[in-house]
């Protein structure tokens, strides 16, 4: 199993603004792009996430405020703080992920390399624990 990255923005400023770059992206994801969407107008009260994805690479780049993220298998657990344009993370499959402290101005902009499906997402721990420990341990220990 492949461990889940943080990867820079390299930012170009100006009197006009910023301008925020990651490229090219393979080097970064490693799958193709077949699917973008966006978190917004979040509510700060509120989680989202609370599920893996066996088989769904990820990539989240905050636009817009801030987040906190979790990305964590049975064993252990990342936590990663996004803010605006600095960085992107990429989620390999695999990983119970649970994303937090949205601010009302949090925009989260996501791209997957699969359509939407909702069959596939494991959304309870205990299943997630029993699908690592059956498909994911091995691999995970020859990273
Ligand atoms: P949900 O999986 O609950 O969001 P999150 O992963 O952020 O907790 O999805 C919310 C709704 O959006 C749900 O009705 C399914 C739908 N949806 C799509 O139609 N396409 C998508 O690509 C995604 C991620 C969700």
């Amino acid at each position: 199993m492949i461990k889940p990255k943080l990867v820079d923005l390299v930012s170009h400023s100006d009197k006009r603004g910023f301008l925020s770059v990651l490229s090219p992206i393979q080097t970064a994801f490693p799958s193709e792009i077949n699917r973008i969407y966006i978190l917004h107008h979040s509510n700060p009260e509120s989680e989202r996430g609370g599920h893996a994805h066996p088989n769904l690479w990820q990539m989240i780049f905050c636009t817009s405020g801030t987040v906190t993220i979790e990305v964590a298998t049975p064993n252990e657990s990342y936590i990663y703080e996004l803010s605006e344009c600095e960085k992107a993370l990429i989620i390999p499959p695999g990983y119970w992920r649970t994303l937090y402290n949205f601010t009302p101005k949090t925009v989260l902009v996501v791209l997957a390399d699969r359509e939407y499906e909702d069959t596939v997402y494991i959304r309870n721990f205990k299943d997630y624990a029993n699908w690592f420990n059956t498909n994911a341990r091995e691999s995970l220990d020859n990273n």
